[in-house]
């Protein structure tokens, strides 16, 4: 990877300074960074042909609606969906988990059925869950976690009884960072008839997705994890499955006829699950950002993500302050500085320009496994370098000045 050439292309990697120091972004599990293409993309569509979609009979409107329906077959080939219908646009992976749960499990779950999650799970893949079950008398029920922090096979089977109905897990949890056997997940419980839903918001922007090799029957992801606009998102579902979900939130766009009596005819999924004027800009912007980390190459992305990762435990495993959760994952890495509260160590490293999140990362039930209420975080993307992993650990050795070089 050239990675000269590739910060060349983010404008917050240029001139951009945090407390007067060149901004070292070391929080891309909140969110990303934006290339200069997607910026224009999104610049192009409010500067040049800025109409609504699917609405106008003039050529401004054709202009959109192509545009509009590209990013979604862009966004079908990145994850190799099998058609562009089973792409529904959403705000992003917590609207779209939503969505599942409200839309199809409320409508096909029954009371003592069980939702397999695990605690290492987002808010957003852990609070829906809980309504729904509360809502139907189904009961949330959770994989335990072996001593590594990962979610096995072994332990999915155990955990699985004959009232499971739906297993829903992020193939990357956000604060682990582990690899779960989404594969085998799903080829298991589909042989039990169960219903597989995945939270793609710290995988899909970091590595090859194929929703058909995986046969992942739902899976949630966000734009702005990956390059593209904030408020903008996907649920991928297989077509059938769509076709067997409500939507939650009905308005102009979604139906193709309705009359006084409340008879109401709605459109083939995805477009009955899109009512109201859609985030046109950010779409295009999501298509333009695959474009973009299809042309570096997802595997190359996610080889040299590794390698930044690995460096960084090398480095921070020599220090006797730092302690390491999660050591032997993929993802993030989570860890604290001994003695230091989380959120002070984050403002320590913005001190010196270098921006971690440190608190829950929205997994308020993790500490459960964890044994410590918050820590720090560091996730990376491929326009990170060796040599700002360099300069973050140069502040995790401040040791026992780490305090004393705060107040
Ligand atoms: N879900 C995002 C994170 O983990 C915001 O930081």
């Amino acid at each position: 990877m050239d990675i000269k050439s590739i910060r060349a292309d983010f404008p917050m990697l240029n001139g951009v300074t945090m407390q007067g120091k060149p901004l070292i972004y070391l929080d891309n599990g909140a969110t990303t960074l934006k290339p200069q293409c997607v910026i224009d993309k999104v610049c192009e569509y409010l500067t040049t042909y800025s109409g609504n979609a699917h609405r106008g009979d003039y050529d401004l409107s054709h202009q959109v609606d192509q545009e509009f329906e590209h990013a979604r077959e862009v966004v079908k080939d990145f994850i190799n969906a099998s058609t562009k219908d089973e792409i529904v646009w959403t705000s992003g992976t917590t609207d779209s988990l939503n969505m599942v749960a409200y839309g199809y499990a409320l409508k096909h779950l029954q009371a003592d059925d069980e939702i397999l999650i695990s605690v290492a799970e987002h808010a957003s893949n852990t609070l829906p869950w809980f309504d729904v079950a509360n809502q139907i008398g189904a009961r949330v029920k959770y994989i335990p976690l072996d001593e590594y922090g990962c979610v096995t096979m072994e332990n999915v089977e155990k955990a699985m009884t004959k009232n499971t109905k739906i297993i829903s897990l992020a193939l990357v949890t956000n604060v682990l960072g582990h690899h779960i056997p989404m594969k085998d997940i799903c080829a298991y419980a589909h042989q039990h008839g169960i219903i597989v839903v995945g939270d793609g918001a710290q995988s899909v922007p970091h590595e090859v997705t194929d929703v058909q090799d995986l046969d992942v029957d739902f899976l949630a992801f966000s734009g702005h994890k990956m390059c593209g606009p904030t408020g903008i998102g996907v649920l991928y579902g297989k077509y059938d499955l769509l076709n067997k979900m409500n939507p939650t939130r009905l308005g102009g766009g979604s139906n193709t006829r309705y009359n006084s009596c409340g008879i109401v005819s709605l459109k083939k999924p995805p477009y009955r699950f899109e009512s109201g004027t859609p985030h046109i800009e950010g779409a295009v912007g999501l298509g333009k950002a695959c474009e973009y980390l299809q042309s570096i190459g997802l595997q190359e992305i996610y080889d040299y993500e590794q390698q930044l990762r690995a460096y960084a435990i090398e480095k921070l495993k020599t220090i006797d302050q730092v302690e390491i959760y999660n050591e032997t994952s993929t993802g993030a890495i989570a860890f604290n500085i001994k003695g230091v509260f989380s959120q002070d160590g984050a403002s320590l490293f913005n001190k010196y320009g270098i921006a971690v999140r440190a608190g829950q990362h929205c997994a308020k039930i993790l500490d459960e496994y964890l044994g410590v209420n918050t820590t720090l975080r560091v996730s990376f993307y491929f326009y990170n370098t060796y040599e700002e992993i360099d300069q973050f650990i140069d502040v995790c050795k401040k040791g026992d000045d780490f305090l004393d070089a705060f107040f």
